[in-house]
Parts: C-alpha cells; sequence; structure tokens
C-alpha cells in the first residue's frame, strides 16, 4: 500500500454515506496543532468562521472574511491527513449570486486544498447549494440558527419552538437536501424538529443545539474544552482548560519574576574546545 493511499482522507461521498448510520464525529479548528489533535478523532474537521469570535474576539462572525477562513484553511489542511475538512463561506461571499459563491467558494478549494465547504441558508440558498455541486464543489448546508444573518435576527434565538414555525424550518432542510448538500448543520433547533428532519431527508443531519436522533454532533472545541468565557447551553464541556492555562501563566510568570526560570538545564552552555 502507498503512503499516500495509507492516508486518504475521508471526502464528502464517505459522510453523504454515513446516513441513518455510525453518528458522524465533527468539531472546529482554526489552527494546525489543534488540527493534528482533532484528526485523530473526528470524521469532520470544521474550520468554521467562528473563528472570528475565538480567535479575534468579533462579537458576530460578520466581519470575517474570505481570506481569513483561507489563511486558518491551510493551516487546518497542513495540520492533520484523514479527516474531511470543511472550511465556511465567510458572510458576503457567497450570498449575492451563484457565480459569485463559485467564485470564492473555488478560492477556498484551489488554496486550501479542503474537501468542501459550508455555507449558511436554506430554500434561499438552494439554487446556489445546486451550482455549486452540480461544479464539483461539495457542500454542506447550515439551517435552524444562522449566526450570520445577526442583524436581521436580532438574537441568538433557539429556532422552532413553536409549532407556527416548524414548516419553514422543515423546507429550508429540504430544499438543502433537494439541492444537491452532502449534509447539513442543524443549529439550535427545537429537539423534536431536530429529530423529525433527520428522519424525513435524505442526507445527513450534524446537530450543535438540536437532538441526539442527528447523523453527526458538532461542537466549537473551544466551548468544549471550556476555553470560551461563555458555554452555551448546548456545549458539554470536556475540559476545564481557561483555569489551568491561567494557573500556568500565572506560575510563569512568578518564576520569571523570581528568577526561578530559566534553570540551568534550559540554556545553552559553550561548547568544549577541541
Ligand atoms: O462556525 C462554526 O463554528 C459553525 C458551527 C457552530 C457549526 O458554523
Amino acid at each position: 500500500m502507498s503512503v499516500q493511499s495509507a492516508i486518504r482522507r475521508k471526502t464528502a461521498a464517505d459522510i453523504r454515506r454515513r446516513k441513518g448510520g455510525e453518528p458522524i464525529v465533527m468539531l472546529t479548528s482554526y489552527h494546525a496543532h489543534t488540527a493534528a489533535l482533532v484528526d485523530r478523532h473526528c470524521d469532520v474537521i470544521l474550520v468554521g468562521d467562528s473563528l472570528g469570535n475565538v480567535m479575534h474576539g468579533f462579537e458576530t462572525t460578520v466581519p470575517v472574511t474570505l481570506d481569513m477562513m483561507i489563511l486558518q484553511g491551510r493551516a487546518v489542511m497542513r495540520g492533520s491527513a484523514h479527516a474531511l475538512v470543511v472550511v465556511d463561506m465567510p458572510f458576503g461571499s457567497y450570498e449575492a449570486s451563484k457565480e459569485e459563491a463559485f467564485h470564492s467558494a473555488a478560492r477556498i478549494l484551489k488554496e486550501t486544498h479542503c474537501g468542501a465547504v459550508k455555507l449558511e441558508g436554506g430554500v434561499r440558498m438552494a439554487e446556489t447549494i445546486a451550482f455549486l455541486s452540480e461544479r464539483g464543489i461539495p457542500v454542506m448546508g447550515h439551517i435552524g440558527l444562522t449566526p450570520q444573518s445577526i442583524n436581521v435576527l436580532g438574537s441568538f434565538r433557539a429556532q422552532g419552538r413553536e409549532q407556527e414555525d416548524w414548516a419553514a424550518i422543515e423546507s429550508d432542510a429540504r430544499a438543502v437536501s433537494e439541492a444537491g448538500a452532502f449534509s447539513v448543520v442543524v443549529e439550535a433547533v427545537a429537539e423534536p424538529l431536530a429529530r423529525k428532519i433527520t428522519q424525513t431527508i435524505a442526507i445527513p443531519t450534524i446537530g450543535i443545539g438540536a437532538s441526539v436522533a442527528c447523523d453527526g454532533q458538532v461542537l466549537v472545541l473551544e466551548d468544549m474544552l471550556g476555553l470560551s468565557p461563555r458555554t452555551p447551553k448546548f456545549v458539554r464541556r470536556y475540559g476545564d482548560l481557561g483555569p489551568a492555562i491561567e494557573a500556568a501563566i500565572e506560575n510563569y510568570a512568578r518564576d520569571v519574576r523570581s528568577r526561578a526560570f530559566p534553570a540551568p538545564e534550559h540554556v545553552y552552555g559553550m561548547r568544549a574546545k577541541g
């Protein structure tokens, strides 16, 4: 077996085939080193535009640019070898027309070598999803709470908690699936609705604040590690790195101030002559 076939990455088609099967495991990553860790355990790595919040401290994902996504997408590709890497299309890079979406998505694929892109929107993006899919660009959809629309929505509220809102969200799910997306993120959608959507559409659903019945789950890595200042309701924390990192920094600062660091083993002596 050649080295290349031994490290073959998962593809969008592999993920599409997982409908109704073993749950798809997905986490975000924006850096080479975390990508290497995530890659050992996950099927999909999402280079999410949540990097705008996590890495850059923006209040929303709206300011994130295509160049920012491409830079971090390249880092994640360098750090990983097995998982499918999906790069988010940022706000303003795809909504104006399907042609604009194609140019942005093609740049992402060409410059990062990732395997797929993700974009937000259901019925309104169906034509674009079909246009990209038919032209060789695998698309992951994203419905329910779509954070790029925050300026219209007004708040990051869960969707579909009133029965009268269900029809529109179900139409979004159907539209994305029928347009040719290989999977769809279902974010912050009432549990019974997320379950129903999973049972009725043909492609895998990947839940975040949705339902255990989804075909997979995704979380923002920093949220589940306890590194984010705020933990949303739908996050289970698998670590408490914030306090651990702060304690390490405090210890480092104390050692530098007391000249306990660097110790003799951390400095270079002169090489012996002859
Ligand atoms: O940007 C992101 O991290 C996402 C996930 C929350 C699904 O879109």
